[in-house]
C-alpha cells in the first residue's frame, strides 16, 4: 500500500509558540511540536509535510494545490475568520481535522464560532500538541467514505 501522505497547517502566530500566552499555548515552541509530529509520523509510516504561514492567501494556494491525502489544520486567528480558508478546504474535498492547542470552548465567546468545524472530521481543542498526534493516529485508519 503507497504512504499515506498528510498535510500539518499551522496558521499565523503559531510561530510565535514559546514566548506567545504560554497560559493558553504551552511553552513548547513551534519546532518542538513539530518534531513531536514527525517522530510520530515515522512510528505510524506516515509521510508528513508541516507548514506554517500567516497569509490566507498563501494558506488558499497551498490547499488549491494539496498532493496531500489528508489534511490536519490549526487555522489559528483564520478559524474565525476565513471564508477564504473554507472554500478552499470545500472545493478541493479532501479529509481534515481541525486542531486547535487551547481549549477555544473556554474563552472568549468569538473563538466558539469556527468557519472549518462542520466540514472536518473531527475538532480536537486543549489538548496542545498531543492534539496532532491524536488526528495523525485517526488518520492512519481513516478510510475515504
Ligand atoms: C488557536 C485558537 C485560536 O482562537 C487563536 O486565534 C490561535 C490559536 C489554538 O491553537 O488554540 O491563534 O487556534
Amino acid at each position: 500500500m503507497a504512504t499515506k501522505k498528510i498535510l500539518v497547517i499551522h496558521g499565523p502566530n503559531l510561530n510565535l509558540l514559546g514566548d506567545r500566552e504560554p497560559k493558553h499555548y504551552g511553552n513548547a515552541s513551534l519546532a518542538d511540536i513539530n518534531k513531536q509530529i514527525t517522530e510520530e509520523a515515522k512510528k505510524l509510516s506516515l509521510d508528513v509535510e508541516i507548514i506554517q504561514s500567516n497569509s490566507e492567501l498563501e494558506i488558499v494556494e497551498i490547499i488549491q494545490n494539496i498532493k496531500a491525502d489528508f489534511l490536519i489544520i490549526n487555522p489559528a486567528a483564520f478559524t474565525h475568520t476565513s471564508v477564504a480558508i473554507r472554500d478552499a478546504i470545500s472545493a478541493i474535498k479532501i479529509s481534515f481535522i481541525e486542531v486547535h492547542l487551547s481549549n477555544v470552548f473556554a474563552r472568549e465567546s468569538f473563538r466558539k464560532e469556527s468557519f472549518f468545524s462542520d466540514l472536518a472530521i473531527g475538532v480536537i481543542s486543549g489538548l496542545g500538541s498531543e492534539g496532532y498526534i491524536a488526528a495523525m493516529r485517526y488518520a492512519v485508519n481513516h478510510k475515504e467514505m
